[in-house]
């Protein structure tokens, strides 16, 4: 590393998205407090998922993300935890089973809570009061009291994410995300799509494989029994971030134990920024948002500063240009990043350059556009001689109304029906679903 690096050097460097705390003796003394806390993970299950990505950039493996845009107080339940984790499970198999390819997953979960916004107050009816920056932060609700940053809020995101982290292990680990399940992880809402028609034949399909593994006697693997499940956040908070700094003892490097990966948002990326600072110094796989302003350039400059090592496991770029923004500023990035020999995992955010407002005034999602810029995505890659590793959703496990379109589609006049997100709009199981029977189909011709 050129430059000394500590967990506090990017408090030194020009940081956007921050909130304004009233009161900075408080803030220090919760920073205090976090930093006496366990951490989440441990360090050396940040390497293992780092040996994950290096199988997905040597396109052994896909890379499967996906969670709330934002986690929030309020929506905090088993069931919520559960229900997403079912989706993200049924997506996976999918993949794996239709596709013949191991699938790595990672929950934006137990930590989501920080958002970047686009702008720094809000106004309603006259009244301009600052941005809902995330439940760690300040409160949803339009009134004034709400809206100013509480730092007491860092330490209830922590709870939560530690009580949500314990439930996830608990599933990955204790039997529910046994293959003789797969039947299970069916939703009941669409129980009676088309969609959960292909699932169950599928599942079908899996027990058959799995009766067959049996008789053969060869169903003694663990890994039919439990599964690996990781979990991302955007590194937006670095004071929160910065506490969980944690010094490995078996290799002596520093790592964020907050999760096992952290990314670094589109708005927040520059390159002599704090939070560029902050992850070029942790040993944690790591993600940044490539839009549409990114310029090939500056991102060969961006991942020498990030992955100077080249190291097939540390950088997830995950493009996010917007389906008709795709074919237009993708390639040039691709075929810079191929020609200078760098080993990056490329994946696909088909959400955050896809947001409209529809006529209702709702921010949505069309499915259809989600759909395009993921099959532009894999054409880019086939084009391009590279490989197209993983995609980065927003998705949930409930029947939300959020994005419109699907097979059982979500009209502009239905959004309101059951429209729940605290931040962006997102897919629903069936939608995911669809999304992942694609996926796998395109894979299926890729891997061939
Ligand atoms: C997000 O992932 O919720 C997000 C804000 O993304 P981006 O940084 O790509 O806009
Ligand atoms: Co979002």
């Amino acid at each position: 590393m050129s430059q000394p690096w500590s967990p506090e050097s990017w408090r030194a460097k020009p940081i956007q998205q921050q909130p304004q705390y009233p009161d900075a003796a408080h803030l220090g003394k919760v920073e205090q407090t976090l930093a006496g806390y366990p951490p989440l993970v441990f360090a050396g299950e940040a390497r293992e998922l780092r040996r994950q990505f290096a199988e997905v950039t040597q396109g052994r493996a896909f890379l499967l993300q996906g969670g709330d845009c934002a986690e929030s107080f309020a929506e905090f339940s088993a069931g919520k935890i559960r229900d997403t984790f079912k989706v993200l499970l049924q997506m996976a198999i999918v993949m794996t089973f239709a596709a013949g390819c191991p699938v790595v997953k990672v929950g934006r979960m137990a930590g989501q809570f920080a958002k970047p916004r686009s702008a720094n107050d809000e106004t309603i009816g006259g009244v301009t009061l600052p941005a809902y920056r995330g439940d760690i932060v300040n409160g949803i609700d339009f009134d004034a009291k709400s809206r100013v940053p509480d730092p007491e809020r860092l330490l209830q995101a922590y709870h939560q994410s530690t009580a949500s982290l314990n439930l996830l292990r608990a599933f990955a680990q204790g039997g529910f995300a046994d293959l003789h399940q797969v039947h299970q992880w069916n939703l009941d809402f669409i129980a009676n799509s088309a969609l959960a028609e292909k699932y169950s034949h599928l599942a079908g399909r899996i027990d058959e494989t799995l009766a067959f593994m049996r008789a053969c006697g060869m169903d003694t693997s663990p890994q039919l029994r439990e599964t690996s499940f990781f979990t991302a956040h955007e590194a937006l908070l670095l004071n929160y971030e910065e506490a969980f700094v944690r010094r490995d003892s078996l290799t002596g490097g520093d790592y964020a134990c907050s999760a096992h990966m952290l990314w670094i948002g589109d708005r927040t990326r520059q390159l002599d920024g704090a939070h560029i600072e902050f992850l070029r110094g942790v040993g944690n796989p790591i993600g940044v948002k490539v839009g549409p302003s990114m310029d090939p350039d500056e991102l060969i400059r961006l991942i020498d500063i990030l992955n100077p090592d080249n190291d097939p496991g540390r950088l997830n770029l995950i493009v996010r240009m917007g389906a008709d923004k795709v074919e237009a500023h993708m390639p040039r990035l691709v075929r810079k990043v191929q020609g200078e020999g760098r080993q990056v995992l490329w994946s696909s955010d088909p959400m955050h350059g896809n947001t409209i407002k529809a006529s209702t005034g709702y921010k949505t999602r069309d499915f259809a556009q989600i759909l395009a810029e993921v099959k532009r995505f894999f054409a880019v890659h086939q084009a391009e001689g590279s490989y197209a590793g993983g995609i980065h959703i927003e998705m949930t496990g409930q029947n939300v109304t959020e994005c419109i379109g699907g097979a059982r589609p979500v009209t502009e006049d239905s959004l309101s029906d059951r429209y729940h997100t605290h931040c962006d709009p997102r897919m629903n199981a069936d939608q995911s679903l669809e999304l992942a029977f694609l996926i796998a189909e395109t894979l299926k011709q890729v891997r061939r």
